[in-house]
C-alpha cells in the first residue's frame, strides 16, 4: 500500500499526512477564531453578517476536508499501524494510543458539530450552539494531538505555526473578553483563565515532552518501529 517518492526516499502518504495536518490545524484556528469573536459582532457595513457567516463555514468545510486527508493518508500510510477504528475511536490503537488519541477525539467532536450544523434548522437552537460550543475543546486537543504525534515538533517550521495558531487564538479570545465587558463576567473570566492555563501547560510541558530526549519511545510509538530505520522520518535522524 505504500506509495513512494522515488526521488527522495521517502512516503507519499507520510509526507501527505504531515502536511494536510498542518494545514488542518491553520483552517480551524481560523474557523475557531472567526468563531470565537463571534462572527455577528465583527460585522461592519463593508463586511456584513452574510460575507462573514460563509467565510466562517467555508473555512470550516475547507478544514474538515484536510482533515479528511490527513487521516486518510495516515491510514494509507503502512509504515505506523493506524486503522479506521484508530481514526473515530480514541486510545485503542498501538501507536502513540494517547497523542493519536486525543486526535480522535478531537475528529468526534468536529464531526458533531458539522452534523449538527447541517441539521440546524431541525433542531432547537440552543441544542445546536450547545454542541457547537464543543470546537472550543476540539481546538486545544487537536494541538495537542500535532505536537505529541508528529514528526516535526522539532522542526522551527511547525513549531513555529503552532505557536502562530496559539497566538490566533488567544488574541481572538482576548477581544471576545473585552468586547461586551462587564456582561457575563463569569463565562469571560473562564475563558481567559482556561487560554492562560493552557498557555501555561505548553510552556511546561514541550521542553521535558516533545521538545526533549526519547519522545517516540516515551510517547507510545511501538518498539518494532523504534527499531526500524527504514521509515524516511528515521533516515532523516528524526522519530519513526
Ligand atoms: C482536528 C483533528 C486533527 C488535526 C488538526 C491534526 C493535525 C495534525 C498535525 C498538525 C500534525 C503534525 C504534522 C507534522 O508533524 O508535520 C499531525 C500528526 C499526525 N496526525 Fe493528525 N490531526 C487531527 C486528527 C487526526 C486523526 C483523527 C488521526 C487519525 C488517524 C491523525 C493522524 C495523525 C498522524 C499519524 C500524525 C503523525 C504524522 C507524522 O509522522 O508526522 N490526526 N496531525
Amino acid at each position: 500500500m505504500s506509495l513512494t517518492l522515488a526521488a527522495s526516499g521517502g512516503s507519499a502518504y507520510w509526507y501527505l499526512t504531515r502536511s494536510t495536518g498542518a494545514v488542518a490545524l491553520l483552517l480551524l484556528t481560523f474557523a475557531v477564531a472567526l468563531g470565537v469573536i463571534d462572527v455577528r459582532r465583527w460585522a461592519t457595513p463593508r463586511w456584513p453578517r452574510f460575507v462573514v457567516d460563509s467565510l466562517h463555514r467555508n473555512v470550516s468545510l475547507l478544514a474538515m476536508a484536510f482533515l479528511g486527508l490527513h487521516i486518510l493518508t495516515s491510514v494509507l500510510d503502512s509504515f505506523a499501524p493506524i486503522s479506521l477504528f484508530d481514526v473515530f475511536i480514541p486510545f485503542v490503537g498501538s501507536y502513540r494510543p494517547f497523542w493519536l488519541g486525543l486526535g480522535a477525539v478531537s475528529l468526534d467532536l468536529l464531526l458533531a458539530v458539522t452534523i449538527t450544523s447541517m441539521l440546524r434548522q431541525r433542531m432547537g437552537y440552543s441544542t445546536w450552539r450547545a454542541i457547537h460550543w464543543l470546537t472550543y475543546a476540539s481546538w486545544p486537543i487537536a494541538l495537542l494531538h500535532g505536537l505529541g504525534t508528529g514528526s516535526d515538533v522539532k522542526a522551527t517550521w511547525l513549531l513555529g505555526l503552532s505557536v502562530a495558531c496559539l497566538l490566533v487564538v488567544l488574541a481572538a479570545v482576548l477581544v471576545r473578553v473585552i468586547s461586551g465587558w462587564p456582561e457575563n463576567q463569569r463565562l469571560r473570566g473562564a475563558a481567559l483563565g482556561g487560554a492562560g492555563v493552557f498557555s501555561l501547560f505548553l510552556l511546561l510541558w514541550l521542553p521535558g515532552g516533545p521538545l526533549g530526549s526519547e519522545w517516540p519511545r516515551r510517547s507510545g510509538t511501538p518498539s518494532a518501529l523504534l527499531a526500524h530505520s527504514a521509515h524516511p522520518s528515521s533516515q532523516k535522524g528524526k522519530k519513526p
